[in-house]
């Protein structure tokens, strides 16, 4: 039966003891009794603390003996027996045997409606218990029986309570456990960048390797050229003193100054290329002055440096435009931005514009969202074709070998960016509408792991 798994507590047991003797009291009879059954006995629950009174809680009694409470159970009904000894149908009743004679007794229900036990009163002598009587009773009865109501409530909410601990300590656990994979995730994370790191530096190591290669390679045609210059002059020197000896005619003199003048010529200009490529590739290590860091207003360097540019500028023809507001400063390396750009308008200025053709190069800047700046250098020329797009960052790519071109412009102006100025570059084009390079430039006070080399008084 379902009450059966509920423990009465304590406090409703001393409270209904406490009802059991006033109810005795007012009914003037020496037993007061709250009964349970149990699968196969009935229990005495509650009794009254009576002179007189033979029932002591926790006492057990067999059923199917036809005690009173027993009837009352099965009928669920009122039992009023005002004395057993006159009523054949109760003399032998084993409450007799304790001179229980009268009887008057109600069921007590559990909420779902089954019989938990009975409310009783019994006594020595005949009773005629009053409807008045009566009455109390049913009122006792409905007590205790929303007392019942109320122990199971508690014991739901008890559950609940339960069920509630054990989902936060199951959330703790899983909070736990969170934390424990975030930990590894954090840990494979360092591990990652660690490796990239080691990556990273590998990588620059092939390309400086690349690098080297390519200037060794890129010098050898000019110091060679050189060589065989010196070398012929030397042969002709050698001639020249010969035919001194014998006397010189004034053919001789003047096919050995012409010689000469060749020579010297092939070799200033092979030195000449090798000094410029030897130039350049000093200028793709980032040097010390063009990581001076310092705030400065955009504007103003941009002006300052399209000034130093201007009698290239003049020269060529073309336009450049500067639409800088006049209000954006940036916290960053104005040396290599400024080694940037110039770069940057050479390019334009060398490779927009062919045969003759004029146009207009433009700057302009806005701020980025992450609090930097964005700048764009673009010219109307003749575009970068598609297939070279992806190249013009790499170091000796030039559509101007043999005319001037190294090919290293861009990738400096990549290595400054990238790493002085800690932002980045990308190239747009499309043949025929111009080319456009986009920097993305941080605040260099603002930029994760500043770089503590870095001069900011500078
Ligand atoms: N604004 C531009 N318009 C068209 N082509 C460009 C432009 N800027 C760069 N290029 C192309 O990118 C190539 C690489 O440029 P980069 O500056 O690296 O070398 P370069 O200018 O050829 O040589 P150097 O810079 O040593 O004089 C150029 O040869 C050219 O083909
Ligand atoms: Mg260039």
């Amino acid at each position: 039966m379902a009450y059966q798994s509920h423990e009465i507590p304590e406090n409703f047991l001393a409270k209904w003891q406490d009802t059991t003797n006033v109810m005795a009291d007012i009914f003037d009879v020496p037993a007061g009794l709250i009964m349970r059954v149990l699968p196969s006995q009935i229990e005495v629950l509650v009794s009254a603390h009576k002179p007189g009174n033979p029932y002591e809680a926790d006492e057990k009694a067999k059923l199917n003996t036809g005690l009173y409470c027993e009837t009352v159970m099965a009928s669920r009904a009122l039992l009023h027996v005002p004395n057993a000894l006159h009523d054949p149908h109760w003399e032998n009743n084993p409450d007799v045997a304790l001179n229980m004679v009268s009887y008057l007794g109600l069921p007590l229900l559990w909420p779902d409606d089954e019989v938990f036990g009975t409310i009783c009163v019994l006594d020595n002598k005949t009773r005629n218990f009053r409807d008045k009587y009566v009455e109390l009773l049913w009122e006792i009865k409905k007590s205790i029986e929303s007392d019942f109501k109320l122990i199971e409530q508690q014991e739901r909410l008890l559950a609940s309570n339960a069920e509630l601990l054990a989902a936060i300590a199951q959330q703790k656990s899983d909070a736990a456990k969170l934390q424990q994979s975030n930990e590894q995730l954090n840990l494979a994370l360092s591990t990652l960048t660690r490796m990239q790191a080691e990556l990273l530096r590998s990588e620059k190591n092939a390309a400086l390797g690349s690098l080297v290669a390519g200037v060794s390679h890129e010098l050898n045609t000019p110091i060679g050229n050189s060589l065989m210059a010196a070398s012929t002059l030397q042969f002709h020197v050698e001639e020249f003193a010969g035919q001194m000896e014998q006397g010189l005619t004034r053919g001789q003199m003047r096919e050995f100054v012409q010689t000469v003048h060749q020579g010297s010529d092939i070799l200033m200009r092979s030195l000449g290329q090798a000094a410029k490529l030897v130039g350049s590739f000093k200028q793709v290590a980032v040097d010390q002055a063009s990581m001076s860091r310092r705030s400065f207003n955009l504007a103003a360097t941009v002006d300052a440096i399209l000034a130093a540019l201007a009698p290239a500028i003049r020269d060529s023809g073309q336009q450049v435009r500067s639409t800088i507001a006049p209000d954006i400063v940036l916290d960053s390396c104005p040396g290599a931005l400024g080694h940037v750009l110039s770069n940057l308008l050479d390019n334009a200025l060398q490779h927009a514009f062919v045969d003759g053709a004029s146009g207009c190069i433009s700057i302009a800047a806005e701020p980025d969202t992450g609090q930097g700046v964005v700048l764009r250098v673009s010219d109307d020329g003749v575009g970068i074709p598609q297939a070279d797009l992806g190249r013009v960052f790499d170091p000796f790519f030039t559509t101007r070998l043999g005319h001037g071109g190294s090919g290293l412009g861009l990738h400096i102006a990549y290595n400054l960016v990238t790493t002085a100025l800690r932002g980045s570059i990308e190239v747009s084009s499309a043949p025929g509408l111009g080319a456009c390079f986009t920097l993305t430039l941080p605040q260099l006070t603002l930029a994760p792991g500043g770089n503590a080399a870095v001069d900011s008084a500078a």
